[in-house]
């Protein structure tokens, strides 16, 4: 794990060697659907482990089969919501409900447009009536690339209350456009990313990256 200091404080970039070779799985533009899929299903565990270690705990008692033993928890009164952004995030968020069976999960679906590369939202299952003063919420996007759509997605939950802080938003790849888009506006949310590329090209796909990520994931190319 590394702390991008240089990029920004609240930059985490998960260096785990399986991590590292999965998402050169996913980079080779060989690799098939099927396979493709996997991969991102074994790089999206290693970046959720990061992006879940500082999850609120609190002491419980259970009886174990020899006698009273006090354990810790995921704290009852702290929502944990994740956020797929569709489409590609849908995949990780397989992942992500495996790792927090509690969590609650609503989507939001977003797309860039090809000629303003401004991202359209045309899905939002975010209820408005609950309390996010204290929710915990995992916005998962592949691809953090000029960061508009991770804006977007940032710009709902925080009209509904959640704290920057507690907002962690988990991509595979992230260029340093998007990063540096996003903290300028929300220097406080927390950015995990298994690796941070040298740009985007001309058409704001990330270089080297690794093409359309949804188009790679459900076989649409
Ligand atoms: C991709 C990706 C992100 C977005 C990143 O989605 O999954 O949501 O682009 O780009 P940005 O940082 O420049 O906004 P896309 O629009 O291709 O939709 P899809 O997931 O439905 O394929
Ligand atoms: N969206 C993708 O899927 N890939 C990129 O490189 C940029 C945006």
């Amino acid at each position: 794990m590394t702390m991008l200091s240089k990029i920004h404080p609240s930059v985490t970039v998960c260096e785990h060697p399986l991590l590292q070779h999965n998402l050169a799985i996913l980079r080779d533009s060989n690799t098939t659907h099927e396979r493709f899929r996997s991969a991102v299903r074994r790089v999206s565990l290693f970046i959720l482990q990061e992006a879940t270690r500082n999850l609120p705990l609190t002491k419980a008692y259970v009886e174990t089969p020899i006698t009273k033993a006090e354990t810790r928890i995921l704290s009852p009164d702290i929502p944990i919501l994740i956020t797929p952004i569709l489409r590609a995030g849908l995949m990780m968020s397989d992942v992500a409900m495996d790792l927090v069976p509690s969590a609650s999960v609503y989507h939001v679906g977003l797309y860039r447009d090809e000629e303003t590369l401004r991202p359209i939202t045309y899905y939002n299952k975010l209820p408005s009536n609950i309390d996010y003063s204290h929710a915990r919420i995992f916005l998962l996007d592949p691809m953090l690339a000029t960061g508009g759509s991770g804006i977007a997605a940032i710009d709902i939950v925080s009209k509904l209350g959640v704290r920057q802080e507690n907002i962690a938003f988990v991509s595979i790849i992230a260029a340093p456009e998007g990063i540096k888009n996003l903290t300028d506006n929300y220097p406080a949310v927390h950015i995990y990313t298994g690796a941070v590329d040298e740009r985007l090209n001309d058409k704001a796909y990330i270089v080297p990256g690794l093409g359309d990520a949804g188009d790679r994931m459900f076989g649409t190319v």
